[in-house]
């Protein structure tokens, strides 16, 4: 089935495409025709342009906006801080946060549902790299959340862009642009400094973030795969223009700004937009539809090949952020150990689970709603209980995560974790390894010797090391 099966249905209309130029309006003739900003924009309204990369960017990688609002966004008072102890999101932001930066795995059980909070206060952050002042690196968050944001509140994240896996719980996000709903097995963006609010039509909701300081996220290329596959372009969905009228009542403004919470009042609703057109909005994907490939002879590709987005580092190929799924997939490899094999990337790989069992992990210790992490250079595999199924399974084609979804937050960085993310949350378990490799068996068998006849009718003791006891010796 090509698209997820939803428990809670659709409420929206949306625009499909990815990256692609798209307008709305709420209101017939609300956008202006050929100009931007002319003298007086129809309806008395104000024009206000949101710059999603710089003017001079090149055109491919050009992203703005123009907003046609009753208000700009201008018109509020000064940012004052917010919970300035305790609310903490920049990963190099010492000493209010430690950071620790470990070679070890590390799993995570269940993060917990936290009913008491509302969306802005649900932000954990768990792992990062870089640093938002100088939009480098990375953040990975877990949400938990029970409350709907104020009704008079919008939040943004002047940090980076959002990307949002939601686990549990359905989010309805009312965002400048529009509205979505976001359900699990889909993903949501929001980009840097879109404002939004977040209501749960479902109850508590927990989830998944990884925040991206630096660019954007784009589709990967395709290589010799061709012009479709993987994610398609099409598919995924942006809203369309929304708007109300409210210009009394007080609205507060959060923003998410290296890491720490500010507030501005103001007196009008931020969700005015009449109509946009631009390539900077947010967007969801249903990650049912993705196009999965892999190997129909002998060993599997790399699991880049489940990339449904990216954003490249300044080096072509090696991405500061991907995200990465792991679909329900049939596996037909002939003569081929099927699970990941046993690997130490020079990636940071971080992992969180939806629903169902990843088939690389059957011991039962990565649940949904849990993570693992595996830094740089830190060797992981098939647990060792998978290993020894996968070395003894009958090869017959064999569909692997059926009603599961598991994903990877992948980052060329090295990846620190915050005391939160070690301590606090009291979610590590401390015996991941000894759990999962360390009960590994050495199953190496040195081979017999075979018996050497030298030409001449004599027949030698053979040793091993000798050229002619290797089978692929040709000389
Ligand atoms: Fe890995």
């Amino acid at each position: 089935m090509p698209s997820s099966q939803f428990a809670h249905s659709e409420r929206y209309r949306y625009m499909n495409g990815f990256n692609s130029y798209h307008e709305s309006e709420a209101v017939d003739g609300a956008l202006p025709v050929g100009a931007n900003s002319p003298q007086k924009p129809p309806y008395g309204l104000y024009a206000e342009k949101l710059s999603g990369t710089a003017f001079t960017a090149p055109r491919h990688e050009n992203q703005q906006t123009w907003l046609y609002r009753i208000l700009p966004s201008c018109g509020h008072s000064n940012f004052e801080p917010r919970e300035s102890s305790t609310y903490n999101t920049n990963p190099e932001n010492k000493p209010y946060e430690k950071i620790h930066h470990i070679p070890n795995q590390l799993r995570w059980d269940p993060f917990d549902l936290d009913e008491t909070v509302d969306w802005v206060h649900s932000l954990h952050l768990v792992a990062g790299a870089g640093d938002p002042t100088m939009k480098t690196g990375i953040g990975m968050y877990i949400f938990a959340a029970g409350k709907d944001m104020d009704p008079h509140e919008a939040f943004y994240s002047a940090d980076g862009d959002f990307l949002i896996v939601p686990q549990h719980g359905v989010l309805d996000i009312r965002t400048e642009m529009g509205r979505i709903l976001v359900r699990p097995n889909e993903i949501c963006v929001i980009p840097r400094g879109i404002k939004y609010r977040v209501t749960l039509p479902q109850g508590p909701v927990r989830g998944y973030i990884l925040e991206l300081y630096q660019g954007h996220f784009q589709l990967p290329e395709l290589g010799p795969i061709g012009s479709n596959c993987l994610a398609n372009a099409r598919d995924f969905q942006a809203p369309v223009a929304d708007f109300d009228e409210d210009t009394e009542s007080e609205w507060h403004i959060l923003c998410k700004f290296a890491g720490h919470l500010f507030q501005a009042k103001q007196t009008h609703t931020p969700f005015d937009v009449v109509a946009w057109h631009g390539l900077y909005y947010p967007y969801k994907y249903d990650l049912g539809r993705f196009n999965t490939m892999g190997s129909v002879s002998f060993d599997h590709p790399d699991p880049s090949i489940y990339t449904v987005l990216t954003a490249q580092s300044d080096h072509p190929g090696t991405a500061v952020a991907d995200f990465v799924i792991f679909p329900p997939r049939w596996l037909v490899a002939e003569d081929t150990f099927r699970p990941p094999w046993y690997h130490r990337n020079t990636m940071s790989e971080f992992m969180g689970l939806i629903q169902g069992q990843y088939d690389a992990k059957t011991g039962g210790g990565f649940q949904p709603a849990g993570a693992s992490l595996h830094n740089v250079m830190s060797g992981h595999g098939p647990d060792a209980a998978t290993h020894e199924k996968a070395s003894n399974v009958e090869l017959k084609p064999n569909k692997v995560g059926e009603g599961s979804m598991a994903f990877m937050f992948e980052s060329c960085l090295m990846v620190g974790v915050t005391e939160w993310g070690l301590k606090k949350c009291q979610k590590v378990q401390q015996d991941y390894n000894a759990e999962s490799w360390e009960p590994l068996k050495p199953h190496f068998k040195r081979p017999t010797p075979k018996k050497i006849e030298n030409g001449a009718g004599e027949v030698n003791e053979g040793v091993l090391g000798d050229k002619a006891q290797v089978p692929h010796w040709t000389s």
